[in-house]
């Protein structure tokens, strides 16, 4: 007789984990003011970058790093040092978005004004428009670099284990290669989509799936001495959850609402972005609709109207469903994955399967 496996008794806590990640960037922060107040350095660099990670997120990679901790080391807590290692990701997070805003040229972000156009308006008053902005932009790479620079300091100054350190740097230095790879590739063909949808892919697993799911569970499994075979598991679930969160993230940019998502929905299209929504689109549109799609795309002074022209048109090509079943096959697929038992601690699978779920189906 066969018997059912059992249900895992136990799983991870993630909303008291959320909440020690936020108190460590908090505490983290707080003491900087105090070090920038004290030495009389510009404690507006520090003040905006808190209010940028107290402003929302999903704290998406602290969480999973955290699971990768579980799907290695089962029911055992993670130690505050493997949580200050996730808050070290948030911060690598911050500085990740700060920068993608002034290359997309990105108004909003989490609710509020970009840090670049925020610290432009500050300095408006003061000094012409173009000087104003030309601040703005330098103060928010500044800013970015804070949060780099920070990331780091709260990975090593959080009394890891000499072993611990010699398995993480490796992933961090490849997750921080891995991204500004992905961002360069993202760049590089703003301006100019074509219909290379493969292209668009390798971009998008760079840009976002490696530095968002895969390298934050391989960090948090290899802090718990999590196996080889293991990190393999990690990645075969990650690399295509990564890709369908950013296949969301496309349509939500264009698509979505900007009260939920926190983000305008006119950068993409202003930008000319080589996402998959678009390459499929430029594929597979008939003559008339591919006219207006090149006609409109990458205008930098694109209107409402004509973005909600583009919108019209991009459902017409067949992008959008096809780009929606995308998303779904990846999470059917990584679904399917944890059917099946393996190295990662079955405590920590009902997890797993929830951030799929919720890292696709999101409307923010
Ligand atoms: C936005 O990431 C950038 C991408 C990689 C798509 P998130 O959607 O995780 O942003 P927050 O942290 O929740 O604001
Ligand atoms: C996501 O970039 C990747 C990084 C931020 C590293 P996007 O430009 O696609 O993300 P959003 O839509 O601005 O958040
Ligand atoms: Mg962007
Ligand atoms: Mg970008």
């Amino acid at each position: 007789m066969t018997t059912a496996p059992l249900e895992p008794t136990w799983a991870p806590d993630l909303t008291a984990a959320r909440r020690e990640v936020d108190t460590l960037l908090t505490r983290f922060l707080e003491r900087k003011n105090t070090t920038a107040t004290a030495q009389r350095l510009p404690t507006e660099a520090v003040e905006t970058l808190a209010s940028f990670l107290t402003a929302g997120g999903k704290r998406l990679r602290p969480l999973l790093c955290i699971t990768g901790w579980h799907c290695a080391a089962g029911q055992q807590p993670p130690p505050q040092a493997v949580l200050q290692v996730a808050a070290a990701l948030e911060m690598f997070h911050a500085f990740c978005l700060i920068h993608d805003d002034v290359m997309d040229h990105s108004p909003t972000r989490r609710g509020r004004p970009t840090i670049h156009r925020a610290l432009t308006e500050r300095h408006t008053p003061t000094r012409p428009r173009a000087l104003a902005e030309h601040l703005g932009t330098a103060a928010a790479i500044l800013i970015g670099d804070l949060a780099l620079t920070w990331s780091d300091e709260l990975i090593h100054t959080a009394a890891l284990t000499s072993g611990q350190l010699t398995a993480l740097m490796p992933l961090l230095d490849a997750m921080r290669s891995e991204v500004v790879y992905g961002q360069y590739l993202d760049v590089a063909a703003t301006g100019a989509p074509t219909v290379d949808v493969a292209q668009t892919l390798t971009v998008i697993r760079y840009k976002t799936a490696k530095y968002t799911v895969e390298r934050p569970l391989h960090i948090g499994a290899a802090l718990a001495d999590g196996t080889t075979r293991l990190a393999h598991a990690l990645s075969a679930y990650a690399l295509p959850l990564g890709e369908a969160f950013q296949l969301r993230d496309d349509l939500l940019g264009v698509f979505g609402s900007p009260e939920q998502t926190g983000k305008s929905r006119l950068d993409d299209l202003r930008e000319g972005k080589h996402t998959v929504l678009v390459a499929l689109a430029l594929r597979d549109a008939a003559p008339e609709d591919r006219r207006v799609l090149g006609d409109l795309l990458g205008r930098s002074d694109l209107t409402e109207a004509q973005a909600a022209r583009i919108r019209a048109v991009l459902p017409l090509t067949g992008a959008r469903t096809k780009v929606e079943d995308m998303i779904t096959q990846r999470r059917d697929h990584v679904l399917r994955l944890l059917d099946t038992p393996g190295p990662i601690h079955p405590g920590a699978v009902p997890t797993l399967h929830r951030l799929a779920d919720a890292a696709t189906r999101r409307t923010s």
